[in-house]
């Protein structure tokens, strides 16, 4: 797919002010759909390079240049707008479309109610029902901006197909999307990151013996404990294996959500500064969730307790604490 809001196409024609142009000039590889820079502002495009140009163009590649560099390159060129059709004819392309859409829904939604998130997190909570918070979730990243990044559009791709109800895995994407706004993680290809790793840190699961499904982990031989354990490895595994383009960020939140600030996690005892702060914020609701369900000790408790417990540092249930201070604090600060 030759789509990129970023760059305007041009024939080897449009290259005729040269050899040294005030623009960079960059190909577009139609195998991997990547765009490269093929040479820098005031680089000269010497017979060389210009004979390899044109090959690259024989073997389907295009002449690409920065939408933002348009102006430079018209007024070098000598060109009108109307002279390079992919500049002043942009088709909006469908991705760009739905946001819009789901953009004016949001806007409707905030209209209708307004969202308070410590009010809707203490009704949640009240009502065991996560719906309305995982629902605002889904809308918001549905108004991510489609276009900036493969994870972007990720996220938005799986937010749309899987936050439609209130289930274990939607619970900790939402509450983890909370967490990390709270400490102050904005920037929506962190956050789509988030997203991404949050619905799958556990697919590995589906690779390790059913025996661990059986009683809680404290009680588990430690073979199974130790099979238990292998899940962040296997999930990073999996989803590398299945070619699906996810980012080092979050690959490595995936694999690091068991890994404590303190040292105590798995598989790489890392601590705090090595780890991904992204990991500490899912491994930290994550491990919430965990505790709800009587994963660690065999008594389910709500959420409401686990927050308490985790003030009052009572960790007699194997509840965890290692997660960093600013994680930590954001956690605390939940249903005050
Ligand atoms: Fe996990």
């Amino acid at each position: 797919m030759k789509y990129n809001k970023d760059y305007f196409y041009i024939q080897i024609k449009h290259l005729k002010e040269g050899p040294i142009y005030p623009f960079q000039i960059h190909v577009y590889n139609n195998v991997n759909h990547q765009h490269t820079l093929y040479l820098h502002a005031n680089g000269p495009l010497d017979k060389q390079k210009k004979q390899l140009l044109e090959y690259i163009i024989e073997r389907g590649g295009e002449i690409a240049i920065k939408r933002k560099q348009s102006k430079t390159f018209l007024q070098a060129q000598k060109l009108s707008e109307a002279d390079i059709p992919s500049l002043g004819q942009r088709k909006e392309h469908q991705l760009e479309k739905n946001q819009k859409m789901y953009q004016h829904l949001y806007e409707q939604r905030k209209e209708a109610k307004a969202f308070i998130f410590d009010h809707e997190l203490k009704s949640a909570v009240n009502t065991d029902d996560f719906s309305e918070i995982i629902e605002q979730v889904k809308s918001e990243v549905l108004t991510f901006e489609v276009t900036s990044s493969s994870t972007i559009s990720l996220a938005i791709f799986l937010a749309e197909a899987l936050l439609t109800e209130d289930n274990y895995t939607n619970r900790i994407v939402a509450i983890s999307y909370y967490v990390a706004k709270t400490i102050n993680i904005l920037d929506q290809e962190a956050l789509a990151d988030l997203i991404v790793a949050s619905l799958l840190a556990h697919i590995g699961l589906t690779q390790v013996e059913r025996s661990v499904f059986q009683g809680s982990l404290t009680e588990m031989p430690a073979q199974t404990n130790s099979s238990y354990k292998k899940h962040p490895a296997l999930s990073q595994h999996l989803l590398r294996k299945s070619g699906v383009k996810l980012t080092d960020r979050c690959l490595k939140t995936i694999i690091e959500h068991h890994e404590r600030a303190d040292g105590s996690g798995y598989p790489n005892n890392k601590v705090e500064e090595y780890i991904e702060p992204l990991a500490l914020v899912l491994g930290a609701v994550s491990h919430i969730f965990e505790h709800t369900i009587g994963l660690h000790d065999g008594n389910k408790r709500g959420f409401d307790t686990v927050i308490t417990n985790i003030r009052n540092q009572s960790v007699s249930s194997g509840l965890e604490l290692g997660f960093g201070d600013k994680i930590l604090n954001g956690i605390e600060g939940l249903l005050k």
